[in-house]
């Protein structure tokens, strides 16, 4: 599992990618993120698509330290999606794992996240990683956070 740059020659297969139905709620699509993206150069977005092998499985997209706002000078996943057809398959706790070593390297002490509750969460697969509540809720989305060991 490798994360590639969004291009042209990649951009509509990775907008192809789906949750299940009941999923939506938790996650918008890759199309809607890559125009937030767009729209929002303040929230330092940073997005690549998740491939295992030469095939396009997910996306995941991060507000990396945006120089203002809730989340400044921290890194903020914004947006993590496993295609229905390729979830279950460790390809999200892969992409955590990758992600982690990113915002490490890059000098972070801690990775945030929110959740939107509801049946079908993500927040078992956030847990199972390590990621605890901070007490935040953000516009009604639980805010967590993954701190890394001192090194
Ligand atoms: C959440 C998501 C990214 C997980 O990706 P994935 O590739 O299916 O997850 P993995 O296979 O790496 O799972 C890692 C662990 O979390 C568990 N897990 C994953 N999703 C889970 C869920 N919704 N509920 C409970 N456990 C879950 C897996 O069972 C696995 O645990 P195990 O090793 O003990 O069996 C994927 O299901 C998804 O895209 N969901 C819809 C969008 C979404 O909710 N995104 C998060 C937005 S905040």
């Amino acid at each position: 599992m490798h994360l590639r740059e969004v291009t042209d020659d990649n951009r509509e297969a990775v907008r192809a990618l789906r949750v299940r139905r009941d999923q939506k709620q938790f996650v918008a699509s890759v199309s809607k993120s890559l125009k937030q993206a767009a729209r929002h150069p303040e929230a330092n977005p940073w997005y690549r698509a998740v491939y295992v092998g030469d095939e396009p499985v997910g996306f995941v997209m991060l507000s990396w330290k945006p120089p203002a706002g809730p989340y400044k000078g921290r890194h903020f996943i914004w947006r993590l999606l496993v295609d229905k057809r390729h979830q279950r398959r460790g390809i999200g706790r892969e992409t955590l794992t990758q992600i982690a070593a990113l915002v490490r390297a890059d000098g972070a002490t801690e990775l945030l996240t929110s959740y939107d509750p509801g049946e079908g969460e993500p927040w078992p697969f956030y847990e199972k990683f390590g990621f605890e509540p901070t007490g935040e809720i953000d516009d009604g989305e639980v805010v967590l956070r993954l701190v890394f060991p001192s090194r």
